[in-house]
């Protein structure tokens, strides 16, 4: 939850020191809040945990904007991109390319052209095609670009299977099994504009427990050994991603400090006699920017199904947060004003024109009205830049608050500009 997310005196829910009914009337329903105090503890509990000269990427995927950059550097995050758009958005801000990792399995020939000009620091490789393109690329720009390469460990994180990344069936990177991890090094190797300096491994999100990136690093460290031995290779970065979870349904996720400490132990030990230990990094996302966030609405609707099912319908729903109708993912809600009434089941339904469309589907709650406000809780990661404008519903805003203060981070969609890219139908009507 929120740090700032308190009751003041009358029972009414403020974040960041503003009242939540004022942040509706000023900005309207369904809205994205921002407690920045929450952003700021989170990077300074990653970066307390990890010593320099290892680093902390914050990985933009959870959430970006521009606003959010000064965050990163005042706390001395770099940032991790996975598309020309998250990596505009970063240098648009004033993000020093050098501080920026480039990542994903597909990165167009445009995009990769975008890192090249800005002098990204590091591309994360993720297939022999990738290789060969930024050798080609780096070469027409007459310099060489900095490679990690996305190795896959084959660990299981326990988490839903959407979000697993790490398995040996998985999209993304080159195998640790079976030779095609080894062969990539090779190539990377061989290749005259590709730097080869680190490796990276990402097993997935919403994880839990230490065991899996225990495991990851062991294995990173196993295979660097094995390629040290193979090609006297010997990496000066290793990346073990992020994903670290935030405790729901009781479950505790483990503290930036254990996985740093792991981290630490495992890359240490694991290093050869006469070789430098590799720089590690982390790149949380969610761990950061999820419990920051709530969103805001306003109930519509309040009706009994005929199971006996009590909906409390709001304003926005899957098109601000698909989480719920795409992994499960739970949610917990609040009533804005400390309603009186025994609390009892209700399930929180969206306005979207789908059954599965329900934010919370066993929130115990005081009665609720239409015209009430109520907030969904841990919303700041994976909802915003997973919105979309199915039904043609606008993309609400993101207000950030600080210290009794509010700031538009990113304007929600007008009306006027639901259809405003529609051209009119090239028939007469
Ligand atoms: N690094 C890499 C290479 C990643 O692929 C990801 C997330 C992260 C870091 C950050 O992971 P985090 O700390 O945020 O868990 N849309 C899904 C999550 C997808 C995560 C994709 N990769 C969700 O809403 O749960």
């Amino acid at each position: 939850m929120a740090d700032t997310l308190i009751r003041d005196n009358e029972g009414v829910l403020t974040l960041g020191g503003v009242s939540l009914p004022r942040l509706a009337a000023r900005y309207g329903t369904p809205l994205y809040l921002m407690d920045v105090a929450t952003i700021r503890a989170r990077l300074n509990a990653w970066t307390a945990a990890v010593p320099a000269p290892n680093e902390v990427y914050f990985a933009g995927k959870a959430f970006l904007c521009r606003a959010l950059i000064p965050l990163l550097q005042s706390a001395g995050v770099g940032l991790d991109v996975v598309s020309g758009g998250e990596l505009l958005t970063a240098l648009a801000a004033g993000m020093p390319p050098s501080r920026i990792t480039f990542h994903g399995n597909l990165k167009t020939i445009a995009e990769m052209r975008i890192a090249l000009a800005a002098g990204v620091g590091r591309v994360v490789a993720d297939s022999d095609e990738e290789l060969v393109r930024w050798d080609r690329l780096a070469a027409e720009a007459g310099r060489s670009v900095e490679v990690w390469l996305r190795l896959t460990p084959g660990v299981d994180p326990h988490t839903h299977r959407y979000i697993t990344t790490g398995h040996v069936k998985s999209k993304f990177g080159w195998p640790l099994e079976g030779g095609a991890a080894e062969a990539a090094v090779g190539r990377a190797l061989r290749l005259p504009h590709v730097r080869l300096t680190g490796y990276h491994a990402h097993i997935g999100s919403q994880i839990l427990e230490s065991r899996p990136y225990e495991e990851t690093a062991e294995h990173m460290m196993a295979f660097a050994r094995a390629m040290h031995t193979r090609y006297q290779f010997w990496p000066r970065y290793l990346d073990l991603g992020g994903g670290l979870g935030i405790s729901d349904s009781g479950e505790e996720a483990p503290t930036p400090q254990e996985l740093a400490d792991a981290f630490s132990g495992i890359v240490t030990r694991g290093t050869p006699p006469g070789e430098r230990v590799p720089i590690w990094a982390v790149e949380p996302g969610r761990s950061v920017v999820a419990q920051a966030g709530v969103t805001l609405y306003r109930v519509g609707v309040v009706k009994r199904a005929g199971d006996g099912t009590m909906y409390v319908v709001v304003d926005g729903g899957m098109g601000d947060n698909i989480r719920p109708a795409l992994y499960e993912a739970r949610y917990r809600a609040l009533p804005v004003h400390m309603a009186s009434g025994a609390p009892a089941p209700v399930t929180i339904a969206g306005r979207y024109c789908e059954s599965g469309d329900l934010l919370v589907e066993d929130a115990v709650l005081p009665p609720l009205e239409p015209d009430d406000l109520l907030v969904v809780l841990d919303t700041g990661a994976y909802g915003y830049v997973m919105a979309s404008q199915y039904n043609r519903v606008p993309v609400p805003a993101v207000v950030a608050v600080e210290d009794g203060t509010s700031s538009v981070w990113v304007e929600g969609l007008r009306w006027d500009e639901v259809h405003a890219r529609d051209r009119a139908a090239p028939w007469p009507s």
